[in-house]
C-alpha cells in the first residue's frame, strides 16, 4: 500500500506533460474555522475511474464542488490538458468538459423528464425551445442511460430508483470528458445501482473519466482503477485496484478495521413490543401484519418505492392507517397522530433529512436534542450541548462547533445528528429508514453498536435499508416487499442474499 508523502504534489506536477486530462494541484478551501481541503492534489487520466473515499466531513464533496465550479478554492491550481484553467460556475466547468452529479437531488419534479435533462436555469425561461424539440434532443441521452420512459412524462411520475438516471443523463447532455459522481447510489439499490455501474463502465470505454465518491466499499472494489483517500481535508494515500480490499480502504479511511457486528439474541419474554394487526397502509396492496418482540429487529426489504417507507411512516403516525390496529406494549396507538406515536415511545429516523428530518437553519446543538425536548419538555442549553457532545464523540464527528447551522455539516454528519437525536429520546420502538445512508464505515460500526445496546435494553426496531449487507446483519426477521405488497417473511437464517433478491423482484 503506497503512502503518499510530501512528494505527491511534485509527482502530480511532473506528470503534467503526460496523458493526463485533469490535474488539481495543492487545492485548499476553508469554511470559517473548518479547513475543508488542505493542499489536495489529484490527477485524472482519460478513461480512468478514480475512487474518492474518506470519512464523513473529510472533504470529498468539497473537492467535487471545486472541480465542477460550484465553489471556488482559496488557493491551488487546476489544469486541463496541461492548460491552467479557472472557472467560477458549473457552466464554465461544463464548457471545459467537467460535469458532476451531486450528493443532493438537483432535479425539478414538476418539469418533464426532457426539461430536467436539457434546460439550464437560464434556458428554462426562454420559449425558443418547443416541447417536441426538447423530447427529440433528450431521447439519445435517455437511451444512453437506458431509460425507456417518455421524455415528455413528468419527472415526478418516474420510479424513485430512476431519478438518478435522469440526473446522469442531464450531466451527459454536454458530453463531458470527466464526470464526478458524489454518492449517487446512496439513494438507490439493487438493479438500479447495477444500471448505474453499467453506465459508468460504458462511459469509461468511451474514454470518459470518472471520479467516484462512495461509502460502499464493495462499489470501489468493483469499479475503481485506483482510489485516493482523504482524511481531515488532506490526501492521505492512494490504493491501486490490485491492493484494494475492504480492509485496506477502511483502514486508510478511519485508521482501524471495521469490527464485525453480532446480532444480540432476543430475550424470550412472551410479550410483544410492537404489533401490527391487519393494518391498511395507504398505497399498499393488502394489509400488513407483523409483531416485534422486545430486543428484536425486523427488516423491511424491497426496492426503492416498494412501500417500505409507507409502512414506517404509518407506524410513526405520519400517515393514517385506513384500518387495522397498531399496538405498542399492548396499547393501541391512535392512527395518524405523530404526537401520540411519540408519546408512546415511537421514534423515527426518516429517509429524507431535508424534508422531515432536520431543522437545517438551526444550530447543531438544538437538532441533536429535539427528540429529548419532546419527552422532557424542558432541556437547558447546557444539557443540550452536553448531549450533542456525547453523540459527536461517539460518532467521531470532529471539529464540531455546536452553534453552527446543521446545513453546514457534510451529508453523512447530518445523518449522524438524526440518528443521535432518535437514540437520545429513549424510545420503546425505533423506526429507521435508510439509517446509515452516506455514513462512513467507522461511524456505521458505532451506529450498529448503539443499535445492539438498545436491542439488549429491550426496544423493538423496524428498519428499511437498500443495503442488503446491513439489512441482513441487523435484522432477526426480514419482511420482503414487492410492488407495494408484502410477499413474505423470512428468519435471518433463511434470508440469503439470493433468496431476497429473487423475492424482491417478484419471485415467490
Ligand atoms: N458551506 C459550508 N459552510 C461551512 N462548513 C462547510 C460547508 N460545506 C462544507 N463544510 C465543512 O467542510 C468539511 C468537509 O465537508 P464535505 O461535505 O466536503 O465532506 P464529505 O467528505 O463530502 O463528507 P460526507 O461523506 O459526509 O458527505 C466538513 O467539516 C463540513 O462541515
Ligand atoms: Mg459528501
Amino acid at each position: 500500500m503506497p503512502e503518499l508523502g510530501m512528494d505527491f504534489a511534485d509527482r502530480a506536477a511532473s506528470t503534467l506533460h503526460s496523458q493526463t486530462f485533469l490535474v488539481a494541484n495543492a487545492v485548499s478551501k476553508r469554511f470559517g474555522a473548518v479547513q475543508a481541503l488542505s493542499d489536495v492534489s489529484l490527477e485524472v487520466r482519460p478513461g480512468e475511474i478514480v475512487g474518492l473515499a474518506g470519512e464523513n466531513g473529510s472533504g470529498k464533496s468539497t473537492l467535487a464542488k471545486v472541480l465542477t465550479g460550484l465553489i471556488r478554492p482559496d488557493s491551488g491550481e487546476i489544469s486541463i490538458d496541461g492548460q491552467s484553467v479557472t472557472f467560477s460556475n458549473p457552466g464554465q466547468a461544463l464548457e471545459l468538459g467537467i460535469a458532476g452529479v451531486t450528493q443532493e437531488v438537483s432535479v425539478v419534479p414538476l418539469l418533464s423528464v426532457a426539461e430536467n435533462i436539457l434546460l439550464t436555469r437560464k434556458r428554462r425561461f426562454s420559449s425558443m425551445y418547443t416541447q417536441s424539440q426538447l423530447a427529440r434532443d433528450a431521447q439519445p441521452l435517455l437511451d444512453r442511460v437506458g431509460l425507456t420512459c417518455n421524455p415528455r412524462a413528468q419527472f415526478a411520475s418516474l420510479r424513485p430508483g430512476e431519478y438518478v438516471l435522469v440526473e446522469i443523463a442531464k450531466s451527459l447532455a454536454r458530453n463531458p470528458r470527466l464526470l464526478l459522481m458524489d454518492e449517487v447510489t446512496t439513494r438507490i439499490g439493487g438493479r438500479d445501482a447495477d444500471r448505474v455501474f453499467e453506465i459508468i463502465l460504458q462511459l469509461q470505454s468511451d474514454g470518459v473519466s470518472i471520479v467516484y465518491i462512495t461509502h460502499r466499499l464493495e462499489e470501489i472494489l468493483r469499479l475503481c482503477d485506483r482510489t485516493v483517500v482523504l482524511r481531515d481535508g488532506r490526501l492521505v494515500g492512494e490504493i491501486s485496484r490490485a491492493d484494494a480490499s475492504g480492509e485496506t480502504i477502511s483502514r486508510m479511511m478511519v485508521g482501524r478495521d471495521a469490527s464485525p457486528y453480532q446480532r444480540p439474541a432476543i430475550a424470550e419474554t412472551g410479550t410483544q413490543r410492537l404489533e401490527l394487526h391487519k393494518v391498511l397502509v395507504p398505497d399498499i396492496v393488502g394489509s400488513v401484519s407483523f409483531n416485534v418482540r422486545p430486543g428484536e429487529a425486523v427488516g423491511l426489504c424491497g426496492l426503492v418505492g416498494s412501500g417500505r417507507t409507507e409502512i414506517l411512516e404509518t407506524i410513526a403516525g405520519l400517515r393514517k392507517a385506513e384500518g387495522g390496529e397498531i399496538l405498542v406494549s399492548g396499547f393501541a396507538v391512535k392512527p395518524g397522530s405523530l404526537t401520540t406515536a411519540r408519546r408512546m415511545g415511537i421514534s423515527f429516523v426518516p429517509e429524507d433529512r431535508h424534508k422531515q428530518g432536520l431543522m437545517m437553519e438551526s444550530p447543531i446543538r438544538l437538532n441533536f436534542s429535539l427528540g429529548r425536548w419532546r419527552t422532557l419538555r424542558f432541556v437547558s442549553r447546557v444539557q443540550e450541548t452536553a448531549l450533542a457532545r456525547l453523540y459527536a464523540h461517539k460518532f467521531n464527528m470532529r471539529l464540531i462547533e455546536f452553534e453552527r447551522k446543521v446545513s453546514t455539516l457534510s451529508g453523512g454528519n447530518q445523518q449522524k445528528v438524526m440518528i443521535g437525536r432518535a437514540l437520545s429520546s429513549s424510545p420503546k420502538v425505533l423506526l429507521l429508514d435508510e439509517p446509515t445512508r452516506g455514513v462512513d464505515v467507522g461511524a456505521r460500526g458505532e451506529v450498529f453498536e448503539m443499535i445492539k445496546e438498545l436491542l439488549e435494553g429491550g426496544i423493538a426496531i423496524v428498519l428499511a435499508s437498500s443495503d442488503m449487507v446491513e439489512l441482513r446483519a441487523l435484522s432477526h426477521t426480514i419482511i420482503v416487499l414487492h410492488d407495494r405488497q408484502v410477499v413474505g417473511a423470512l428468519t435471518a437464517e433463511e434470508a440469503t442474499e439470493e433468496r431476497l433478491a429473487f423475492m424482491m423482484s417478484g419471485g415467490i
